[in-house]
């Protein structure tokens, strides 16, 4: 597995983005690349895109960077878990071919200063309470998407309005790669797999099991036939623990993510939430499949 970060090129005079260049230029012209961007302290839902991507593509990179431009003032930037060298065992058993840790001074240097403008659905969910967030992420990814010009790339639907507005992203902007999505991965009790998952405390962890609950809660009045969103919600915001602080519970449209009233049921819908336990702010999501 080959290693790309800033001080291993620093003696060799070029940056890590240059070595993923060269590295892209030695490999046959009909390989398959598939990338895995993440921002690390890598877990079984990570681990999961990989591996599809492994099955999928000729070369498999996996990145880790903790993207500054995603974090707002006041937001979990530097407690951020950060496990490098964990990562680059599970990378390595994986079958990753190749590991790029990005550098902050690198990618955003003194006097970076562009911006990316995005869609009405950036605003909605997250993007209500974390305003920059999605442009952060459309940054960052999109540097990604140059520097590693891949195949195919892997995004989990445990984020599913950022794999949402990725895809937006690489439609309007004619990118030629394919966007993956792949399914939300659980803790075998529901708790939906998150690298922020590390912070919570048991009370907290107990606590945070109540928000995958309501999820299934919702799921469960779906198949029974409801299809009221507002009587969905009500019902699954009855599993809840008080200590939960509750961001938002909306049942969306799948593809621009607008809230429904009634889901028509050949098209299904997403409930989507987010939520503050125990200081450790956590989203999950769940999928009303047609019926
Ligand atoms: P991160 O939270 O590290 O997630 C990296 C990728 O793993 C994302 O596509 C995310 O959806 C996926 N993932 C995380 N938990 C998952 C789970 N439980 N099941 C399935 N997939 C899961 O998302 C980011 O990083 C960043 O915003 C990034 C895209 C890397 C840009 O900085």
């Amino acid at each position: 597995m080959k290693i790309v970060s800033t001080s291993a090129t620093a003696d060799t005079g070029t940056t890590s983005i240059e070595a993923v260049r060269h590295w892209h230029r030695e490999l046959p012209g009909d390989h398959r690349i598939g990338l895995v961007p993440t921002m690390g302290a890598l877990h079984e839902g990570h681990l999961s895109l990989i591996r599809r991507a492994r099955a999928e593509c000729d070369q498999v990179a996996l990145t880790i960077f903790v993207n500054p431009a995603q974090f707002g003032p006041g937001e979990d930037l530097e407690s951020y878990p950060r496990t490098v060298e964990q990562d680059l065992e599970a990378a390595r058993e994986v079958g990753v071919d190749l590991v790029w840790i990005g550098d902050r001074q690198e990618l955003y240097p003194d006097g970076f200063s562009t911006h990316i403008e995005l869609p009405q659905l950036a605003q909605r969910l997250c993007g209500a309470s974390r305003p920059h967030f999605f442009a952060g992420v459309c940054l960052i990814v999109l540097k990604l998407f140059h520097i590693f010009a891949p195949d195919r790339a892997y995004f989990g639907d445990k984020d599913y309005q950022q794999r949402v507005i990725i895809e937006c992203m690489v439609r309007d902007l004619d990118l030629d790669l394919e966007v993956v999505a792949c399914p939300l991965i659980r803790e075998p009790d529901g708790l939906a797999l998150s690298s922020r998952n590390v912070h919570l405390d048991p009370a907290a962890r107990e606590q945070a099991l109540t928000l995958s609950s309501a999820l299934f809660a919702a799921e469960q009045q779906w198949r029974s036939g409801l299809d009221s969103a507002q009587k969905i919600r009500d019902r699954a915001l009855m599993e809840l623990s008080g200590e939960v602080e509750l961001d938002y519970f909306e049942v969306v449209d799948r593809n621009d993510l607008s809230a429904l009233e009634v889901i028509d049921p050949k098209l299904g819908a997403v409930a989507c939430l987010a939520a503050t336990v125990g200081g450790v702010r956590l989203i999950d999501n769940i999928q009303l499949e047609p019926r």
